[in-house]
């Protein structure tokens, strides 16, 4: 279904489901669709393979210029590793700057686009048609992150996983620059006891009504 120009923004903590929210509403509505967190990890992993220090923000400056969006591929940069090493040059205004700039360039393109992140509605996108805020507890998402482990023939021990959601999520939302929180016009969206579809219908109703509000002006 193609929905003319239109902006998506998806903002959440880790493993809030928000990604896979965000990819079914692209692919239902004919919209691109830009995990933007992969671009924080695609300089992380720039610098940890260079053998370059994660505090250096000149360093990873330049390395967000670099970035291009046509080349993150989720496969190598979804590790653990490399999702902390994101978290940590996530702080710098600079990389932020770079990387916000390239993410707009995204979002203005037709036929539009979603974008989940953690700053899309406060930052990237301020103007989107329609903004989500996605949230679990964090024993929820940990546990759903979990299984994806072990469901993937991985090891793992669900209290390092609550730990570490736990200081994520604390990086995330008191950074000074552009901290994780609701835009004030985003609506909430809590999957702690929804499954996927649920999720998913309750998010494409948000959408269709802003089209039907659309069509009617
Ligand atoms: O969503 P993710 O786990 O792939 O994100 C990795 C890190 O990147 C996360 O800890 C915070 C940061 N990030 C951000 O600061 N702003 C965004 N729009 C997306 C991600």
């Amino acid at each position: 279904m193609m929905a003319g120009y239109l902006v998506i923004a998806i903002d959440g903590p880790a493993a809030s489901g928000k990604g896979t929210l965000a990819r079914r509403l692209a692919e239902h509505f004919g919209l691109d669709h830009l995990d933007t967190g992969l671009t924080y990890r695609a300089v992380a992993k720039a610098l940890l393979d260079a053998g370059l220090p994660l505090d250096d923000e000149a360093e990873a400056q330049k390395v967000a210029l670099a970035v291009d969006l046509a080349k993150l591929d989720r496969d190598v940069l979804s590790t653990h590793e490399v999702g902390e090493a994101a978290s940590r040059i996530a702080v710098m205004p600079s990389v932020r700057r770079a990387l916000v700039e390239k993410q707009r360039e995204f979002a203005r393109r037709a036929p539009g686009a979603v974008l989940d992140g953690r700053d899309i509605g406060t930052v990237v996108c301020p103007d989107a048609d329609v903004k989500l805020y996605i949230t679990a507890t964090a024993p929820v998402r940990a546990d759903r992150r979990w299984r994806e482990i072990l469901a993937g023939g991985g090891q793992a021990e669900y209290a390092d996983i609550l730990a570490d959601v736990e200081r994520r999520d604390a990086r995330d939302m008191s950074r000074t620059d552009s901290p994780l929180k609701p835009a004030p016009d985003a609506h909430l969206l809590d999957t702690s006891e929804m499954d996927i579809e649920t999720a998913f219908l309750t998010a494409r109703a948000f959408v269709e009504k802003e089209l039907a509000r659309r069509s009617k002006a």
